[in-house]
């Protein structure tokens, strides 16, 4: 079975279609069979991808996936896969889903409801924050593929080379990164590398920051949550992360780490394989993972991140389309991409299965900071609530001179706006 890829249709976004990496271009023989076509973002490891379908097409001769691969980006990848949804596109089957997405998909009516299909018993063998992630209005509308959480990437050669263990706090993050920079005489050694874009992202980032200061996303005024955001303009941008973390999302910020250009990375757990393959990564093997620091008396906290699958309302092939989706976040599958992608398995079993814990040696210490990982808040305004937040967060830290006091308690207002708006028109 030969696998062909369809394109979500935005030019230039598709650099590497998996069908061409797959060697493939003619047309399979598909007499009899039903196509699904689902939505995915490009994978950092399509090699992955390529061997999950080639499973899957074996043991359903019937079915012919096709992938339509978008962004890597989940803000990009949502505008697209949002607009075919409003445009009613009958063409899409499924789609993964960013662990923020599920309410708006179910409260739109785009995402088909799950209940008579992923039952209780199945639920329970995944995270529980996984599960309620896709679960609106008492039904449930996805399947997790995988979780992620933010975790802290350090040079453990640094690190070692000058007496250090990773930081617990943010200050001293900042102590460190000033001994070894002094020391090492690099002019192109920068401290701390993470993604400060105004885009999706950015909100887990700011949310590592005020939680672990005592605050709260949905109350930027707050004093605890003002001086994280100060703390980040002050201390972090510019000074221990060059001002270019401005425009860093996930890639920019693993290919500074990746090229040996930085001491300290946040970033999400399938980050470990590139940072430790031999042929891309100048730091192979001097990369160890801790839990995100935190302010003084406050608690490490990670963003909670994950995809799941989810089916088209308006699919014209559901059953197939479930045959795919239970097929990808199957205990299999799951591991498969434990094992070759560093994903983190939605399925807490996993985390005691050899060979994912081969492949991921800190899975096994970073299994409590998966399970209390900090959900961004669960709603189908959360797009509306999430521009706020990321304007209001760079332009905050964007401007050294920003009056933050005055511009969190505008996005403070904003955000009560809408879900005022939101109180008087439910019904
Ligand atoms: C990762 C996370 C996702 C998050 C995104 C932000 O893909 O899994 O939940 O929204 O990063 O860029």
């Amino acid at each position: 079975m030969r696998v062909r890829i369809g394109i979500l249709g935005l030019a230039g976004i598709l650099a590497i279609a998996l069908g061409q990496m797959a060697g493939c271009g003619g047309s399979p023989d598909r007499t009899g069979q039903v196509t699904v076509r689902v939505a995915v973002w490009k994978a950092n490891n399509p090699d992955a991808w390529k061997e999950a379908l080639r499973i899957f097409h074996q043991s359903h001769p019937g079915i012919h996936v096709e992938l339509e691969i978008g962004p890597n980006s989940s803000t990009q990848l949502h505008d697209l896969i949002t607009q075919r949804l409003r445009n009613r596109d009958l063409s899409l089957d499924a789609f993964l889903m960013d662990v923020i997405w599920p309410p708006e998909f179910a409260a739109a009516g785009w995402a088909l409801a799950l209940d008579d299909r992923f039952s209780p018993e199945e639920r329970a063998g995944f995270f529980p924050g996984c599960i309620e992630a896709v679960t609106f209005d008492g039904s449930i509308y996805g399947i997790p593929f995988n979780t992620d959480s933010g975790l802290f990437f350090c040079r453990s050669d640094l690190l070692e080379g000058h007496g250090l263990r990773p930081p617990t706090t943010w200050p001293e993050m900042i102590r460190q990164i000033e001994i070894i920079r002094r020391a090492e005489e690099n002019p192109g050694l920068h401290g701390f590398s993470a993604q400060f874009k105004q885009y999706v992202g950015l909100i887990c980032n700011m949310l590592e920051f005020v939680r672990s200061n005592g605050g709260c996303m949905t109350s930027p005024a707050s004093p605890q949550a003002i001086e994280a955001v100060t703390f980040i303009r002050d201390k972090i941008i510019g000074t221990v992360a060059p001002r270019g973390v401005l425009t860093y999302e996930e890639q920019e910020s693993l290919d500074l780490f990746k090229s040996g250009g930085a001491i300290f990375l946040r970033s999400w757990p399938y980050a470990w394989k590139i940072l430790n393959d031999k042929q891309h990564s100048q730091i192979a093997g001097r990369v160890s993972i801790a839990r995100l620091p935190t302010f003084k008396d406050g608690m490490s906290a990670a963003a909670l991140g994950g995809w799941s699958f989810g089916i088209h309302s308006r699919s014209r092939h559901p059953e197939e389309a479930w045959a795919f989706i239970r097929f990808m976040t199957s205990p299999r599958m799951q591991c498969h991409f434990a094992r070759l992608a560093g994903k983190a398995p939605a399925r807490r079993a996993l985390y005691s299965d050899p060979d994912v814990l081969t492949s991921n040696p800190h899975f096994a210490e970073m299994l409590a900071v998966f399970e209390t990982a900090t959900p961004r808040p669960r709603s189908p305004i959360y797009p509306r609530i999430s521009h706020i937040l990321q304007r209001y967060f760079h332009e905050a830290i964007s401007n050294p001179k920003s009056d933050i006091v005055a511009l969190a308690r505008d996005a403070e207002r904003r955000i009560q706006d809408e879900i005022d708006m939101i109180q008087q028109t439910a019904p």
